[in-house]
């Protein structure tokens, strides 16, 4: 059997994905910075990331690494360098040093698009810190045999000091906290359930390259967040469409489209992946036992 290391493996995505392998019979071995996880390694510290590849020598890596606050990546450009390039340089050059069959899943970002479209992989646009630095990442991973996955998700967390998209409307409707939603900022994410289903897909065959990996009918955040909260039936009186114009509370740029077109990845693992509507039926079910 294949010998599985997550790295990054505590966090929002990690926290599907590790459960999820596991229960299909994987042997997963995680890491973290910090906290509980088989590894601990700061893998910005290139001799503890090595320390950690000799522990694990594992036949495929999934990179979770990252810093994703795209307002502390543009306040603090070297943070996003050590986190989200070199990380996985770090993973890379090992692999490369040692000539270890290792396969890299490296987890990029959806931010790495702007401009109105639906995009297909070549079409990048790096408009902040976290899309330049997430770039960079890929351009590392790409020197040893990787699958580079572009994606975005959404789910509610299992990390008690970490707030996803859905937990941040859903607990404040349900307080009837006064939110501010985005009309002209549109996406095309995938629930972590879903995902993980993905990346299991990804690990069975690894296709090397970068795929977009997301749904299909990508909308605006402010037309998820109406829909989201119609699937729990929450009050959306505190909650107003805004152009990101008016978005004063966000300093960093944030990209106005990051919509996927995914059909590499579909006609790759001969699948369709699901309507962005279907999914968040999916994720609104997560909350069904706090409403
Ligand atoms: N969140 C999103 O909406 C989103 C969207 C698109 C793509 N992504 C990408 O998906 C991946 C997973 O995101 P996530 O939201 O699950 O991240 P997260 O919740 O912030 O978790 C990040 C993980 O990386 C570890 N980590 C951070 N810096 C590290 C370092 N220098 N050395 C070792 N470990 C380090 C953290 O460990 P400690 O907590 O111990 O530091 C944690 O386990 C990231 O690569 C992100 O760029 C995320």
């Amino acid at each position: 059997m294949k010998s599985i290391l997550v790295t990054g493996a505590t966090g929002l995505l990690g926290t599907t994905l590790v459960p999820h392998l596991k229960s299909c019979g994987y042997h997963v071995v995680t890491h973290a910075r910090s906290g509980r996880a088989d590894l601990l390694a700061d893998l910005d510290n290139r001799s503890s990331a090595f320390e950690l590849m000799e522990q694990a020598k594992p036949d495929i890596i999934i990179n979770l690494v990252g810093l994703t606050s795209v307002e502390q990546c543009q306040e603090q450009p070297n943070a996003a360098y050590l986190a989200n390039t070199l990380t996985v340089e770090n993973l890379v050059l090992w692999i490369l040093k040692t000539g270890t069959a290792s396969h890299l899943v490296q987890i990029s970002t959806d931010q790495v698009y702007d401009g109105m479209a639906v995009h297909t992989e070549d079409q990048v646009t790096l408009t902040n810190n976290y899309a330049f630095s997430k770039y960079a990442g890929e351009l590392a991973a790409a020197h040893v045999p990787s699958t580079i996955l572009r994606t975005n998700f959404i789910g509610r967390s299992k990390v008690s000091n970490r707030e996803s998209i859905t937990d941040w409307v859903f607990t404040s409707l349900r307080d009837g906290k006064q939110i501010q939603v985005l009309r002209d900022v549109f996406f095309s994410p995938l629930s972590m359930a879903t995902l993980a289903g993905m990346i299991q897909l990804v690990i069975e065959k690894n296709p090397l390259g970068i795929f977009n990996l997301g749904s299909h009918n990508g909308m605006s955040k402010a037309d998820f967040d109406f829909a989201f909260a119609e699937y729990l039936e929450l009050p959306t009186s505190t909650m107003s469409r805004i152009y990101s114009s008016e978005a004063h509370f966000l300093k960093a740029y944030r990209p106005k489209d990051m919509r996927m077109d995914c059909s590499r990845f579909e006609e790759t693992f001969g699948i369709k992946l699901p309507d962005l509507k279907d999914e968040i039926r999916l994720v609104a079910r997560e909350y069904h036992d706090i409403t």
